[in-house]
């Protein structure tokens, strides 16, 4: 069986909704938080889910999926390690991308800006309200660097749980969040035969301005 055929052969037509210029919020963060609640209320599997996409100082892009954890001042809040390969980038070049895809209302969402740490306090906040698995996995892992094998992390992570005494984790240094200040914001409804709605906001000089492109 020719399996390039077969992934050729998936198409889906987009007749779900429609989004039009009289339908969007003025602002796109207003409008964004509309859509992410009707994410929710559409029971989308891992709303929070967004590809985040960083750029090294060599021009060379990469992508991987992060969670939204919050938006604070209009900007778009996520946790890592600033040491993995994405804070080494964001450090060479704070520009990013983020994209949610919620396929059951057949939307999409693309976000530009540039990204800054967040405060070592808020980040403390947020460490210390994960649960304690989660604080152990984000002290224990040296992420993106190459390991020997599994084990490495699992004794870590034993050592640490085995120790805990009641004592309260410290976030380490090296872990904290980002927020992603927008530039640009495009909504985008999947429509029949392809002539999908999309609307992109720009911020220029504080004001947001809305235009239609192309699908
Ligand atoms: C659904 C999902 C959620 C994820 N959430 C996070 C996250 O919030 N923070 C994070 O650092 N990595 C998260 N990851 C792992 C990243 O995709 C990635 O593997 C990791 O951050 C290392 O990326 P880097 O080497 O480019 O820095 C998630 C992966 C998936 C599939």
């Amino acid at each position: 069986m020719d399996q390039n055929l077969n992934i050729a052969e998936i198409r889906k037509d987009y007749t779900l909704l429609e989004l039009s210029i009289e339908k969007l919020a003025k602002n796109p963060i207003e409008q964004f938080q509309i859509w992410f609640q009707q994410a929710i209320a559409a029971q989308v599997n891992e709303p929070n889910a967004m590809t985040l996409a960083t750029v090294n100082n060599a021009g060379m892009p990469n992508a991987r999926i992060v969670l939204l954890k919050g938006i604070e001042n209009n900007s778009f809040i996520y946790f890592t390690n600033y040491n993995s390969q994405k804070g080494r980038e964001l450090a060479e070049n704070p520009n990013a991308a983020l994209v949610f895809f919620w396929p059951e209302l057949q939307r999409q969402v693309r976000i530009e800006g540039q990204v800054k740490k967040i405060s070592n306090e808020a980040s403390i906040a947020y460490f210390n309200s994960r649960p304690i698995e989660s604080q152990i996995g984000a002290i224990v892992s040296p992420q993106s660097q190459k390991i020997a094998d599994r084990t490495v992390l699992e004794n870590a992570f034993t050592n640490i749980k085995n120790n805990l005494n009641n004592t309260p984790l410290e976030k380490p240094e090296h872990w904290g969040g980002y927020a992603l200040s927008p530039q640009k914001i495009e909504f985008w409804q999947g429509r029949a035969s392809r002539l999908h709605d999309r609307f992109c906001f720009e911020l220029h000089a504080e004001n947001w301005e809305l235009t239609r492109l192309a699908p």
